[in-house]
């Protein structure tokens, strides 16, 4: 029974394989800062024309993202997208985490097909949600107390 998973685990991975990068793989399936932050700074909620949805939640120090978190109920590459936007983003101040593109989560996940480019744009429009929230509670700070995340 064992040898019968484990030859099924090698095809699927070698099916993965033919599609996806080995860093895509790995986000998807090992995804970094898959968590919340309680009292968080910044916090973004978007459901994609897919219908999936992705929460990122924002850790702000001095105008540099120092945690970033996401959440989402999509599919494995989603979550690689999630993983990965909330990689790049830490340690970059504001302006720079608003500017991220979808592009730059492809880029850094070495490429996705097609039919997953807009998983990239949930992932970057998700971040840019998160930081304009930011922005927005240091204007407003009363606006957190009415922030439902
Ligand atoms: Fe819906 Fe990726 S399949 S965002």
């Amino acid at each position: 029974m064992t040898d019968e998973f484990d030859g099924l685990e090698k095809q699927i991975m070698a099916a993965m394989r033919k599609v996806y990068t080995e860093t895509v793989i790995d986000h998807a399936m090992n995804p970094k800062n898959a968590d919340r932050i309680a009292h968080a700074d910044g916090f973004g909620r978007i459901t994609g024309p897919c219908g999936d949805t992705m929460e990122i939640w924002l850790k702000v120090n001095n105008g540099t993202i120092v945690g970033a978190t996401f959440s989402t109920d999509g599919c494995s590459t989603t979550v690689a997208c999630g993983s990965m936007a909330t990689e790049i983003i830490k340690g970059e101040d504001v302006a720079q985490a608003l500017a991220i593109s979808p592009s730059d989560v492809l880029e850094a996940l070495g490429g996705l097909p097609e039919d997953n480019h807009h998983c990239a744009l949930l992932a970057a429009n998700t971040v840019k949600a998160a930081v304009k929230d930011y922005i927005a509670i240091r204007k407003e700070p009363w606006k957190k107390a009415y922030r439902k995340c």
